[in-house]
């Protein structure tokens, strides 16, 4: 950690906030029309009811809430040294998503890059920018969670389908001497476990941007992955709170990754938290990946649920199998400085009316590229020269 002149060690204070989750919804009842699935089925097994699917490429929904972030810490993007996002589903992989943030923002002074630790990410990236502010290589940076699954969903996989939504959050991180923003945290993976949550085939530039939506797959171990999440954040928020000899009961609000429910009230039973400190919103989005952590951080202070001075505890779990928790010390501020202008384009289309459109491109894809497949298949069943 550096220090001021002064001797005192520099921190990095969350000074700014902001969300964007696109306008379309998707019921589970709308599932119903397409899928073998009722609203009885995912309400009881994840505490969804519904989602957001996006009419629009993630880089734009990353644009409006990093925008909204900016104007809420009261900065102009030209006064940002370093972007980071978090994202596993990202529009593209090269360029990365980060530079085109820097882009639509205008932040041309800025550092950028991606982590990529599927729904841990945007927790990966606020410690990756901690440290960077601590160790005093940048003063302040833009960290964003941001996920859009549905290009790359396959819809007609009910086990996976019906769990994801679209969105985004972002905060502004600024070099400080008040002990604020992340205290202590505890970053963590089972590597041996990385193929229980197995994605293939993403990370292609968005569908309507000239590469249509493709092959994808999804395998998930549910239950494995269940398992292994309450472990992970379990453990994560003990060791991270130990590290500071905070006990739970000092914690005023968990603010957990929104995958499911009943893995947020098997993590908040086994470390001992009241349920009225937790904060939800998994019902309203799904889980949103790398978004649900920021996405609810900002719908806290919205709804007056983080105190100036408060202290939260972020577990988390995703791909990997990745695991962290954070403990972080809010500021005196809980309202925002200033708002944007920047906004989504209008969506006229209902989330049903997109996901079948997306439904029948993959179909369409599918039908044209299986000889190819097959064709690869084969190839890839011999033996290596
Ligand atoms: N509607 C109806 N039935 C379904 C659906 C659906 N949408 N999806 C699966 N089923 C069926 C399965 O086919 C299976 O049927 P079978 O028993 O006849 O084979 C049965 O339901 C599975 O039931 P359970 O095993 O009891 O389901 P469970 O209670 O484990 O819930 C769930 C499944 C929600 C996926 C749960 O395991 C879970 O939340 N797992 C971890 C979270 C997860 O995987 N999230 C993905 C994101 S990863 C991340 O956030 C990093």
């Amino acid at each position: 950690m550096t220090h001021r002149d002064d001797g005192r060690p520099v921190h990095a204070a969350i000074v700014g906030w902001g969300k964007c989750l696109p306008p379309a919804v998707l019921t589970n009842r709308d599932f119903a029309t397409f899928l073998e699935t009722d609203d009885e089925w995912i309400a009881s097994r994840t505490g969804m009811r519904e989602r957001r699917i996006s009419h629009v490429p993630l880089g734009e929904i990353i644009h409006v809430a990093a925008a909204r972030a900016l104007a809420c810490a009261g900065m102009s993007a030209d006064e940002l040294d370093l972007i980071v996002v978090g994202s596993t589903l990202g529009d593209e992989v090269c360029p990365n998503v980060s530079s085109g943030t820097q882009k639509r923002l205008g932040a041309r002074n800025a550092a950028v890059m991606d982590v990529n630790t599927a729904c841990t990410s945007f927790l990966y990236g606020l410690s990756t920018a901690t440290a960077l502010i601590r160790t005093g290589v940048v003063k302040n940076a833009l960290v964003v969670g941001a996920e859009a699954p549905s290009p790359f969903m396959d819809w007609e996989n009910r086990n996976v389908a019906v769990l994801f939504g679209d969105g985004c959050g972002a905060v502004v991180l600024k070099a400080s001497t008040k002990e604020e923003g992340v205290l202590a945290e505890r970053l963590g993976c089972y590597g041996e476990s990385r193929s229980i949550l197995d994605i293939r085939g993403v990370g292609a530039r968005y569908a309507n941007q000239g590469i249509p939506g493709g092959y994808s797959s999804w395998s998930f171990d549910g239950q494995e992955i269940f398992r292994k999440a309450v472990i992970g954040m379990t453990q994560a928020s003990l060791e991270a709170l130990g590290k500071r000899g905070l006990a739970i009961g000092d914690v005023d609000l968990m603010i957990p990754h929104q995958a499911n429910q009943r893995i947020i009230d098997a993590v908040g039973k086994r470390v001992g938290i009241d349920p009225g400190r937790v904060f939800v919103n998994v019902q309203k989005y799904g889980n949103m990946s790398a978004a649900t952590v920021p996405v609810a951080l900002v719908e806290a202070l919205e709804e007056g649920r983080v105190k100036p001075g408060a202290t939260l505890l972020l577990p988390a779990f995703g791909g990997g199998l990745t695991w962290c928790a954070h403990v972080v010390r809010w500021g005196e501020r809980t309202t925002p400085l200033g708002t944007s202008s920047v906004s989504l384009s209008p969506c006229d289309r209902t989330g049903l009316e997109l996901v079948n459109d997306l439904r029948a491109r993959r179909a369409r894809y599918h039908q044209a590229a299986a000889p190819f497949i097959e064709a690869a298949r084969h190839l890839l069943d011999e033996p290596a020269a």
